[in-house]
C-alpha cells in the first residue's frame, strides 16, 4: 500500500544562488522563486493535496542586508495582492504561521484581510511560514497554556501543545522537501516533523519544478513509515 500525503512541506531555499549564479541580484531569486512557489501551487491543487506549508521568511532572515528584507516585504504584500484573485478561482485557502507582531500594519492587514477572504475555500490549504520560527513557535504555544499544565499528564501535555502551534488545523507533516543542497532545518517546524519523511534536493528553488516534485512523491510513496511499529 502506498503513503497518504496530506501535508506537504517545503523549506524553499537556494534564490540568492541561483540568482549570483547567473550574473544577478540576489532578488532577482525571490521573483523567480515567487513564480515557482506559484507553479508549484498550482499542481498541489490539481493533485488535490490538502496542505502545502511553504517556508517564506524565517525568525532568522531579518539579518540579512536591510535592502534584501525589504525587498522580500514588498513582495510579499505584492504576492498576496496578486494571488487572491486565484486563490478564490482555486478555492485555496491562505493560512499564515509564525509571529506576525513584527510586521507593519499594511502587510499584517493585507495577510489578515487574505485570510479572512479565503477561510472558507475547501481545496487546498496553501500556509505560508511567515516571521517563522519553530523556537518562537513552541515558546508562543507555551505562553498561551502556562495556566492549564498543573496536574496534566505528559500525553495530555503534548496534545495541548499540539492544538497551540500555529499549525493546529493542520496536523503533523507527511513529506518534508528542502530545496538548495543544504541538510538542515533551520528551525522549521521542529515538532509537526518527528515522523515526516525527509527528502533534500540540490536543485535551487527557482529551479524546482512540478515533475521534480512529482519524482519526489513518487519516492515518498514507497518508503515504508513505521511509526515505531513493526
Ligand atoms: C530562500 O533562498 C529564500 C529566503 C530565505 C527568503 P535564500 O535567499 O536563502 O537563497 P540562498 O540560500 O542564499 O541561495
Ligand atoms: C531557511 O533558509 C529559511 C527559508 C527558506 C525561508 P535560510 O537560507 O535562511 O537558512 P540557512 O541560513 O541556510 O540555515
Ligand atoms: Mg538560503
Amino acid at each position: 500500500m502506498s503513503n497518504q500525503l496530506k501535508h506537504l512541506a517545503i523549506i524553499m531555499d537556494g534564490n540568492g544562488r541561483w540568482a549570483t549564479n547567473r550574473g544577478e541580484k540576489r532578488v532577482e531569486g525571490h521573483k523567480k522563486g515567487a513564480r515557482v512557489v506559484d507553479e508549484i501551487t498550482q499542481w498541489c491543487v490539481k493533485e488535490s493535496i490538502q496542505t502545502l506549508t511553504l517556508y517564506a521568511f524565517s525568525t532568522e532572515n531579518w539579518k540579512r542586508p536591510k535592502y534584501e528584507v525589504k525587498f522580500l516585504m514588498k513582495m510579499l504584500e505584492d504576492y498576496l495582492e496578486s494571488e487572491l484573485e486565484k486563490y478564490q478561482k482555486y478555492d485555496i485557502r491562505f493560512y499564515a504561521i509564525g509571529d506576525m507582531e513584527r510586521f507593519s500594519a499594511p502587510l499584517k492587514e493585507k495577510i489578515a484581510y487574505t485570510q479572512e477572504a479565503t477561510k472558507d475555500n475547501k481545496g487546498l490549504n496553501q500556509v505560508l511560514a511567515l516571521n517563522y520560527g519553530a523556537r518562537n513557535e513552541l515558546s508562543r504555544a507555551i505562553q498561551k497554556i502556562t495556566n492549564q499544565l498543573e496536574g496534566k499528564s505528559a500525553e495530555q501535555i503534548e496534545s495541548l501543545i499540539s492544538s497551540h502551534l500555529d499549525t493546529q488545523e493542520f496536523g503533523d507533516v507527511d513529506l518534508l522537501i528542502r530545496t538548495g543542497g543544504e541538510r538542515r532545518l533551520s528551525n522549521f517546524l521542529l515538532w509537526q516533523i518527528s515522523y515526516a519523511e525527509l527528502f533534500f534536493t540540490p536543485t535551487l528553488w527557482p529551479d524546482f519544478t512540478p515533475s521534480e516534485l512529482e519524482e519526489i512523491i513518487k519516492d515518498y510513496k514507497a518508503r515504508e513509515r513505521r511509526f515505531g511499529g513493526l
